[in-house]
């Protein structure tokens, strides 16, 4: 092609577009973000795990999400943290593939994950006397492993179709982490490929479960009207919030950043909205949970005071 194809044996990370002197708050803010993340969500999945009362099917599912959101932010904010503090953000060929690969497993598991609550939930409003015969504990581990199958596999066909890609002189990525299309944009070999499996797998993982949470919800609405009480709609709204909350989070951020028009700044756009989906809705979601959630106060409650290592402040 002319051009020198050479094997590239690493990237550089242009990081984040912040100046120089706003560099050490910008730094103390994501830390300090990062930090809640994991804290917030290994409190959830402990407490899930240690009080009887959340073993059912939707704090299993918390749990897993709550486990997914700590790997999700895991992917890009320690190497970001390390790379703001070095003067050669560089990552290793294979370090930005396996980025790219655990990046894409954590987002699809998310997904999948969320269509799995909105499915327990239509369950509980709209079939409450069989909820526990339909959401049997088998039914949510075959429910679990196949997200994770179809994530794997999604995620893996990805990582292979860039892995055969050839990379030229320039190397620099301008984004915060290897993300799929930035790193499309530098290679110089044919990318038709990529992008036709970037369009169609997209459109499979990220339509199919948004149409299932519409039709989940939809279908609640409608059971409520046909009997239309106060306590109905209280009973649904309380055990449907978070939940909505949360997809609207994870939603909303994706309807913003592929649909709204781009301007002509759309690389610190891109990168505002990568923020917002890798920092901010994994440090969110275990306190739309936890704040709003009388049960999950309760098993805080009890597990601090069971234990009576504390005196008990939450009472
Ligand atoms: C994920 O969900 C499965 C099935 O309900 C459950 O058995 C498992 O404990 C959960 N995993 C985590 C990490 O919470």
């Amino acid at each position: 092609m002319g051009r020198n194809q050479t094997f590239l044996s690493e990237f550089f990370l242009l990081g984040l577009p912040i100046c120089p002197e706003h560099q050490h708050l910008f730094y103390a803010l994501f830390l300090s973000m990062y930090l809640i993340t994991i804290l917030g969500n290994l409190l959830i999945i402990i407490l899930i795990q240690l009080d009887s009362h959340l073993h059912t099917p939707m704090y299993f599912f918390l749990s897993n999400l709550s486990f997914s959101d700590l790997f999700f932010s895991s992917v890009t904010m320690p190497k970001l943290l390390k790379n703001m503090q070095s003067q050669v953000p560089s990552i290793p060929y294979a370090g930005c593939l396996a980025q790219m690969y655990f990046f894409l497993v954590f987002a699809d598991l998310e997904s999948f994950l969320l269509v799995a609550m909105a499915y327990d939930r239509y369950v509980a409003i709209c079939f409450p006397l069989h909820y526990t015969s339909i959401m049997s504990p088998q039914l949510c581990v075959h429910l679990v492993a196949l997200s994770w199958m179809l994530t794997t596999f999604h995620a893996l066909l990805h990582t292979l179709l860039v892995a055969r890609l050839s990379f030229c002189e320039d190397n620099t990525i301008p984004h915060f982490f290897c993300e799929i299309s930035a790193l499309l944009k530098l290679a110089c070999s044919d990318t038709h490929v990529n992008e036709l499996v970037i369009f169609i797998m997209g459109g499979l993982v990220i339509v199919i479960p948004f149409l299932l949470i519409i039709i989940s919800y939809g279908r609640i609405v409608f059971s409520i009207l046909k009997v239309p009480s106060a306590r109905g709609i209280y009973k649904a709204f309380s055990t449907c919030s978070s939940h909505l909350s949360v997809v609207s989070l994870f939603y909303g951020t994706i309807i913003g950043l592929y649909l709204c028009p781009s301007t002509n700044n759309s690389t610190v756009k891109e990168t505002v909205m990568a923020m917002m989906y890798t920092v901010v809705t994994p440090m969110l979601n275990p306190f739309i949970y936890s704040l709003r959630n009388r049960d999950m106060k309760g098993a805080l409650r009890r597990a601090i005071c069971k234990k009576e290592i504390l005196f008990c402040l939450i009472r």
